[in-house]
């Protein structure tokens, strides 16, 4: 084993797995699509990192953005005062935000954004004469971060249990699946949508500060809103007074066509929370950008937002997202992923004919596979064997060399995510290792190709 091999074994503690005991894959260099790992092993980054790296690997662009800006002004907080990159960044993202969502507080990061955007619903309420507004509502197997608000929010019950009590006052309502739903009967009435007024009703209208919802919720694949869907829970969130908080730290920047998810899904929210995509993951950086009628209260009371994070709209960061939208921009990277989601979509859908495959779903450069264990009675796996499956997909698409996701925190799915310059090559070097690599798990599962 190498040496930098074993540091890693024996110093790094990596996140969301379990530290490696063997040859973990420590990856070097990254150029477009693609990336090499410490053998010089190249695999197609078909999850763009972790949804992040929308306008590629390697860009030039971004490295001198980073360094010119470390050079001229490294680091000064925005407490107090301000500086150039994060005016320039929160303009550029008022400018591209829909509506009158015009002002943005600046995190390091998603979990921060969700946890900031809770805070700054209750001060808000609270700034209007209605301290009791304090719970949120949001939907079953959404991931909405890490940190104990954000991660009360988040309503992944395995991610929660090791933390338990967290905040109170968090209900989950049914997500948007369109498979599995038997609310309405095949002909949808948005009976989901209506899940959050019910949920509003049960807790007391006056004491509810907010709904949280993706545009498209990634846990569990990719999960796409019905039409009408977001118009009615706009509706619902304006009937009871509570703010309607879209959580785009994948969804924004292109990733699901369009710069944001509330601009391809038509709503404007009160708050939206970004991260990842901001930058490309050229450095750090996310926030929550609110509508003007948010910020009055504010305003109007010469308040302060009672919250800040010192490294919050870092100098070196919002002058990489300002460059890194520069290029979306140039590129007309929004358009392009909106001009290829139906060939992507075109590229996945054959996996269906696999016995394991039962549905293709999700927008823009961010599709999920959807795995069941018998297609004709829709039997799902056990915990164990999709434990297993997920286990033994992960390994077998990065033996043929491509990185993607495989996941069980809902029913066993594949999910893609790749940057946003990927075209129909990206496309069909997906399909044709998720082919392979199903039919590597169907083998393993005894399930008859
Ligand atoms: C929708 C959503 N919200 C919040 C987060 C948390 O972001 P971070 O990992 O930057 O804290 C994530 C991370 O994947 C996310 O997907």
């Amino acid at each position: 084993m190498s040496e930098a091999e074993n540091k890693a074994i024996r110093h790094l503690w990596p996140h969301f797995s379990a530290p490696p005991t063997e040859h973990p894959i420590i990856i070097e260099r990254g150029e477009g699509c693609y990336v090499w790992d410490q053998h010089g092993k190249r695999y197609l980054d078909a999850l763009a990192g972790l949804f992040v790296v929308q306008v590629g690997h390697g860009r030039q662009e971004l490295a001198n953005a980073a360094g010119k800006q470390a050079e001229t002004m490294a680091y000064y907080p925005i407490w107090g005062y301000t500086h150039r990159p994060a005016i320039d960044m929160a303009a550029k993202l008022a400018e591209l935000a829909p509506g009158d969502l015009n002002r943005v507080f600046f995190t390091t990061g998603g979990s921060e954004a969700v946890e900031s955007a809770w805070k700054l619903a209750r001060q808000y309420h609270q700034l209007r004469g209605e301290p009791e507004r304090r719970k949120v509502i949001a939907r079953k197997t959404t991931y909405h971060g890490t940190t104990l608000g954000a991660l009360s929010i988040t309503g992944i019950p395995a991610l929660r249990e090791a933390f338990e009590p967290l905040i109170d006052g968090v209900t989950h309502v049914a997500k948007t699946d369109q498979l599995h739903c038997s609310m309405c009967h095949r002909s949808c009435n948005l009976m989901c949508a209506d899940e959050f007024a019910a949920a509003i009703e049960q807790e007391g209208p006056e004491t509810v500060a907010a709904v949280y919802l993706e545009p498209v919720q990634n846990s569990g694949g990719c999960f796409t809103p019905p039409p009408g869907y977001m118009a009615r829970v706009r509706e619902i969130c304006d009937r009871y007074g509570v703010l309607m908080v879209s959580d785009e730290v994948i969804c924004a920047f292109g990733r699901v066509g369009g710069w944001f998810g509330a601009e391809r899904y038509d709503y404007v929210p009160d708050m939206l929370t970004f991260a990842k995509g901001s930058t490309s993951g050229y450095s750090p950086l996310g926030g929550v950008i609110v509508r003007d009628a948010i910020a009055e209260p504010f305003i109007e009371h010469g308040e302060a937002f009672n919250h800040g994070i010192t490294f919050a709209g870092h100098p070196v960061s919002c002058a990489v997202g300002l460059a890194n939208l520069q290029i979306m921009e140039s590129e007309r990277l929004p358009d392009h992923v909106l001009a290829n989601e139906a060939a992507f979509r075109a590229a996945l859908e054959p996996l269906l004919e696999h016995p394991m495959a039962v549905e293709v779903r999700g927008a823009g450069y961010f599709f999920a596979v959807e795995l069941v264990k018998d297609k004709d009675t829709m039997q799902s796996f056990s915990q164990d064997e999709s434990n297993r499956l997920v286990k033994l997909l992960k390994t077998a698409m990065a033996d043929r060399g491509m990185l993607a996701r495989a996941d069980n925190r809902g029913a066993p799915i594949l999910q893609y995510s790749p940057p946003l310059i990927a075209g129909p090559d990206e496309f069909a070097v997906i399909a044709d290792v998720s082919s392979e690599i199903l039919d590597v798990g169907a083998a393993a599962m005894g399930i008859g190709t």
